[in-house]
């Protein structure tokens, strides 16, 4: 049976060990300057109907350094521009290519193309999820914070939106069993049932407050993401003006713990949801940035050799 990767929820506790264990191996040769082609005679197509710089250059990265050779495919150049059914393009893709990359609007489009494929479907975003995220932003906590049991032992404070990156973290908790408050002005809760799927799993290690203080009070990761996610730009001024008090500045930061991490899936809007001195004193975003490129590479491995 082929596996897809279209939300964390799908994963167990030794997925992402597993997953971490081969990302942290396969960066360390990397680092060594071993040549590995895992994916030597292989291809990768990538569907992207939204902007990306680090999702979509980490993927063809990863892909090409470790021996395969990735297609990007924009939506205006093939024929689901002119409504091909997805039912039809992913059988007709699973003939040529080994694995599919996909970032898009709806999750369903993405479940879609799982369903019809017969090879490996990676959600790189959807509105609902942005799982590839959070699987590296892992692998920076992991290597950051003492290592893959430590997780359960942090304290994950969210402030913002309660969308697509914020979702997927919810997910991980669930699985994982870390404490993730999320601070979300009130109208910008994260769905009831990505919620009710972690509460079920950990009783009583996410929720939902009001104040960015209560979630950052004494926290080790602090993540925060955009007030306007891509295709709600025309919200943009109403949500300046409901996420007023929810930017990780300065002062807030005097809350969390000392060694505090701040991530962000970038791209960021300094003033907004953070401040441009909070990123420049946080290297530690520059290392979540590249490990997306080793995640995905782990993740390609997992699902395409494996
Ligand atoms: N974090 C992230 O997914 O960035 P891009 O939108 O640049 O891919
Ligand atoms: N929430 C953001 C994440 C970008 C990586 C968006 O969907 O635009």
């Amino acid at each position: 049976m082929k596996k897809d990767l279209l939300h964390l929820g799908e994963l167990s506790r030794e997925d992402f060990r597993m997953l971490m264990d081969r990302a942290l191996e396969m960066k360390a040769r990397r680092r060594l300057g071993i040549v590995d082609r895992p994916f030597a005679g292989k291809v990768m197509g990538m569907v992207f109907d939204k902007a990306s710089t680090r999702t979509r250059v980490s993927f063809e990265s990863a892909w090409a350094r470790l021996g395969g050779h990735p297609m990007f495919l924009s939506t205006g150049a093939t024929q689901m521009s002119r409504s091909e059914p997805v039912k039809d393009t992913a059988r007709v893709l699973s003939r040529y290519i080994d694995v599919l990359v996909i970032r898009t609007y709806a999750q369903d489009l993405i479940e879609e193309f799982a369903k019809w494929s017969s090879i490996p479907v990676i959600n790189a975003l959807s509105d609902r999820f942005h799982p590839c995220q959070i699987l590296s932003d892992l692998l920076t906590v992991v290597e950051l914070k003492g290592g893959f049991d430590k997780l359960k032992d942090l304290k994950f404070a969210w402030v913002g939106d309660g969308n697509n990156v914020a979702q997927s973290w919810i997910n991980a908790a669930g699985v994982l069993g870390f404490s993730l408050m999320l601070a979300c002005p009130e109208g910008y809760d994260p769905d009831g049932d990505v919620l009710a799927l972690a509460e079920e799993r950990s009783p009583g290690r996410v929720k939902v407050v009001r104040s960015p203080e209560e979630a950052m009070a004494g926290a080790d990761v602090v993540y925060t993401d955009v007030w306007a996610s891509m295709g709600q730009e025309e919200e943009q001024k109403k949500r300046e003006n409901d996420f007023k008090g929810f930017c990780v500045d300065e002062a807030r930061m005097k809350l969390a713990a000392k060694d505090a991490l701040v991530l962000h899936c970038l791209p960021a809007h300094r003033g907004e949801e953070i401040t441009d001195g909070v990123m420049e004193s946080h290297p530690e975003l520059w290392d979540q940035a590249e490990n997306k490129m080793h995640m995905h590479a782990a993740l390609l491995d997992c699902l395409v050799n494996k």
